[in-house]
Parts: C-alpha cells; sequence; structure tokens
C-alpha cells in the first residue's frame, strides 16, 4: 500500500493567514532581513512543516542545513524541556554548568586529529569563524587570512570581508576587515572548455604556490580558511587534492588550517566531518547548525595548543555556552554520531542524487550541473549547457513552482541559480520520494514554461 502523502494544501499558497502575518512582518522589519518565502509557520516535525492555514509542505531547506535530525526530535525536544526548569541561563563566564562542559569534551572527542583538543562555543556560524580567526592570530602573531572564490562565513564585519558575493552580501557596507587574501578554487563546473576535471585540479594545486608569492606571501598569513564543501557558494565540493594540498602548505609554512564546517559538517555529506572525506585534519574546525538542532549554537574545535593561546578571558559571549542550546546539541549528537543515522545519509543522498540526474537526464538543456557530496546536493541551472550561462528566473521559478506544490526548497550558488537540497537526514523513503516526485514535475512545469522542454 501506497504511504499517505506528506504534502496536503488546503488554501492557495501563500494562504490568508501566511499572507497576514508575513504582511506584518513586512511592517515591522526591513526588507533587508532576508526572506526566501512566502508561507508564514505554525509547527514542524521531521521533516513536515505546517503552515499557518493548515497546508503541510516537506522541508528540503532545512532550516538552511540546520536540521539534520529533523524538526523537534523527541530527544532534543525532551532535553529542551528537562532542562527548562533547572536553569536556562547563567553565563558561562559567571559559573560553570555541566551541559557546555560535555558538550566541549564531546566535540573534543569527535573532532578529527589524534591531539588533545579544546572548544570554545559561541551563537552563531559567523562568530565561531571569527573566533577562529581571532585564535589564530593570536597563535601565529601573524594577520593575513586566506579565504577562496564562493566562501561565505557569514555577516560580521571580518566574516563579511571573508565571504564572496559581493552584491547580496557586501554591497554599501565597506569598509570591510583588512588582510583577507581571497584565491581561486578548481571548480569543475566551471572549468575551460577542453579541459578535464583533473587537469583543472592539477593546475590548482600547481597555482597555490604561485598564490603564496603573487598574493601574499606564507610568513604573513594565520590561517587558510576553507569549506570543505561549499555551502552558500552552490555545493561544489573542494576537490580532495586541492584540501590535501593546502594541508602541506600550512605545516611547511605554519599557517593554520581551519575548516569552516558550519553547514557541511554534522553529519551533511554522509559523515560526521565533511574534511574526513579528504582525509585532511584541520589545526581549527567550527560548526554550528546542526549541531544544535535548531537551538543557536556554534563550536570552535581545534588543537590544544593552538587554543590555548588567547589570554585568559580573551574569548567568550553572554550566551556561550547557554545550557538549553548545549542539551540540544548533546542530544542531537546522540543522534548524529549513531553508525546507522550517518549511514541512512549516505542512502538518502544516493537516493536524492538519482532523482537529480533523472531530471538532468530530461532536462540536459537547463540541468547544468547536478553536483555535491554525500546528501548535501543541488543542482545548477543554466540558459545554455555549452555557454554555462546561469540562470538566475529559471532557478527563482523552480523554487517557487516547488512551494506551490508543497515543497520547500532554496537556492545557492554564487550567482543564485542552484536549486540546493538540505532534507532533514531523518527523512523516510516514501518522503523523499515524494519531494523528488514534486521536484521533478515543477522543473518540468519551469523547463515547459521557459521553453526549454
Ligand atoms: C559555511 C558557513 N559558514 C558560516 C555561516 C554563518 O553562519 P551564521 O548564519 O550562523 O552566522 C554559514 C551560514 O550559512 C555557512 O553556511
Amino acid at each position: 500500500m501506497a504511504a499517505s502523502p506528506s504534502i496536503h494544501l488546503v488554501t492557495e499558497i501563500p494562504g490568508p493567514k501566511s499572507r497576514a502575518l508575513v504582511a506584518r512582518r513586512e511592517a515591522a522589519t526591513p526588507p533587508g532581513a532576508a526572506k526566501l518565502t512566502p508561507i508564514a509557520i505554525e509547527r514542524a516535525h521531521g521533516a513536515v512543516v505546517t503552515d499557518v492555514d493548515g497546508n503541510r509542505y516537506l522541508d528540503l531547506a532545512g532550516g538552511i542545513g540546520t536540521l539534520a535530525v529533523g524538526h523537534t526530535p523527541d530527544a532534543v525536544v525532551g532535553a529542551i524541556k528537562e532542562q527548562v526548569d533547572k536553569l536556562i541561563h547563567m553565563c558561562f563566564i559567571v559559573g560553570t554548568y555541566e551541559a557546555p562542559v560535555a558538550l566541549c569534551e564531546r566535540l573534543n572527542a569527535l573532532a578529527p586529529g589524534a591531539f588533545p583538543k579544546r572548544t570554545v562555543l559561541m551563537n552563531s556560524g559567523a562568530e565561531a569563524l571569527e573566533t577562529a580567526v581571532l585564535i589564530a592570530r593570536s597563535h601565529t602573531k601573524r594577520q593575513g587570512v586566506v579565504v577562496f572564490d564562493g566562501a561565505y562565513h557569514g555577516r560580521t564585519n571580518l566574516t563579511l570581508a571573508m565571504t564572496s558575493k559581493f552584491n547580496l552580501f557586501k554591497k554599501g557596507y565597506g569598509p570591510f576587515a583588512p588582510e583577507v587574501y581571497r584565491l581561486p578554487f578548481p571548480n569543475a563546473f566551471r572549468r575551460p572548455a577542453g579541459m578535464t576535471a583533473e587537469a583543472w585540479v592539477d593546475w590548482h594545486v600547481g597555482n597555490l604556490e604561485h598564490s603564496f608569492t603573487a598574493i601574499v606571501d606564507p610568513s604573513h598569513v594565520a590561517a587558510v580558511v576553507i569549506e570543505p564543501v561549499l555551502g552558500e557558494g552552490g555545493f561544489i565540493p573542494i576537490p580532495a587534492p586541492f584540501l590535501q594540498r593546502l594541508r602541506q602548505l600550512c605545516d611547511t609554512h605554519g599557517m593554520l588550517l581551519i575548516c569552516d564546517e558550519v553547514q557541511a559538517g554534522m553529519g551533511r555529506t554522509g559523515k560526521l566531518w565533511a574534511c574526513e572525506h579528504a582525509g585532511v585534519v584541520p589545526d581549527i574546525l567550527c560548526t554550528a547548525k546542526s549541531l544544535g538542532a535548531g537551538m543557536p549554537i556554534s563550536a570552535v574545535i581545534g588543537r590544544a595548543t593552538v587554543m590555548e593561546s588567547p589570554h585568559a578571558g580573551g574569548l567568550g559571549g553572554t550566551y556561550s555556552g547557554n545550557p538549553l542550546a548545549c542539551v540540544a546539541a548533546l542530544a542531537a549528537l546522540d543522534t548524529i554520531t549513531d553508525p546507522a543515522f550517518l549511514a541512512r545519509a549516505v542512502v538518502v543522498g544516493e537516493r536524492m542524487r538519482a532523482g537529480l540526474l533523472a531530471i538532468q537526464a530530461r532536462h540536459p538543456r537547463l540541468v547544468g550541473d547536478v553536483r555535491g557530496l554525500g546528501p548535501m546536493l543541488a543542482m545548477e541551472l543554466v540558459k545554455d549547457p555549452d555557454t554555462r550561462e546561469p540562470w538566475l528566473e529559471a532557478t527563482q521559478a523552480v523554487n517557487a513552482a516547488t512551494l506551490q506544490r508543497g515543497l520547500i526548497t532554496i537556492r545557492a550558488g554564487l550567482y543564485s541559480n542552484c536549486v540546493r537540497l538540505l532534507p532533514p537526514l531523518t527523512i523516510s523513503d516514501a518522503e523523499l520520494d515524494e519531494a523528488m516526485t514534486v521536484l521533478s514535475a515543477s522543473v518540468d512545469a519551469v523547463a515547459a514554461a521557459l521553453g526549454v522542454a
């Protein structure tokens, strides 16, 4: 017997109550506060979201990668409920309590690298990245930070300097923090015509040496900061040889390697950490998003010798180590570190990739690329598969079309022309199949409307 569908729409989308609440939002908040869909949410569980009009959606945005363990997972909800009566906030600067201690111990043990580690907890991805850079500067007594094309590291002044994609994130906001140097990396989809993917990677690996002469001298560089899979940049996995060469260069020149696993970590790629795919061990690893199952928390985990460099009192924040966020993270980690969870994440990825490749096979003119690592997958939409000219409007149309059919999807990419999929990794086969059927029908409809079917 076929499972009953999860998606259930009872009004037009957005419905009247969504429209009313979104109108209030628009009157109360500035347009700069980003808003990707016109729906207002009442509740969510697992992969299913219910809006204020009673419409049920499947969620492949997953809080922009925050919900590896799904919406309101019982274990996380239970842990928060148990904690909330005891202690909501004290401030880890003022007193010590167990949840953040246990979380730091746990993350020290889980992060890659057979060396002593220390963890400092923060509240957001941006804060984690900024803190990691401060620690690296303190340790190396150097100032330079090397980042890459397409990077997204956050919206504080330093992390905006480190972030790519000027128009959406940086326009009008300068001056940005100095001493940030940006390098290219091998994006296979955008390689020159006639060049093999391997030659493209080789060229960039070779170019690293040149960059550390032409762009910045390594003796000036505190840290190289890289997302092992670009998130906002379009779900582009950094080729393993490139990451491995970076590791070598860091070792040779005393630069620290910082992996930004805010989006790609916590099982999102089918391994706990994305850098594991390349066998690369960073000096500092930043994680957030799915760490807290939706609670605002991030972590900077690193070599003890590095992490102990800032002076006593030089790190911290009022809410860092908040007990509710920490018990949520401990419960989420129980799930994510279960080998069965990660094995399932791999299967989710394989199933989704097959679905995306089938869509591409039907629409080779529109779907230029299907890529990602494990279940962190996206498809890039183009006007022409030969020129690979990005097609932003087609991507917006697909996101809108899926929503009209009860599937929440969002975009990504330097050109905002990728449909990225970040499902709860707890999603069932039936839910995933339903989602991929809707995505497929949506691309069909958009391709037909744009005359590229
Ligand atoms: C790779 C990466 N780093 C940093 C950030 C910033 O995280 P936050 O929005 O929590 O500040 C993000 C957010 O999308 C991210 O994807």
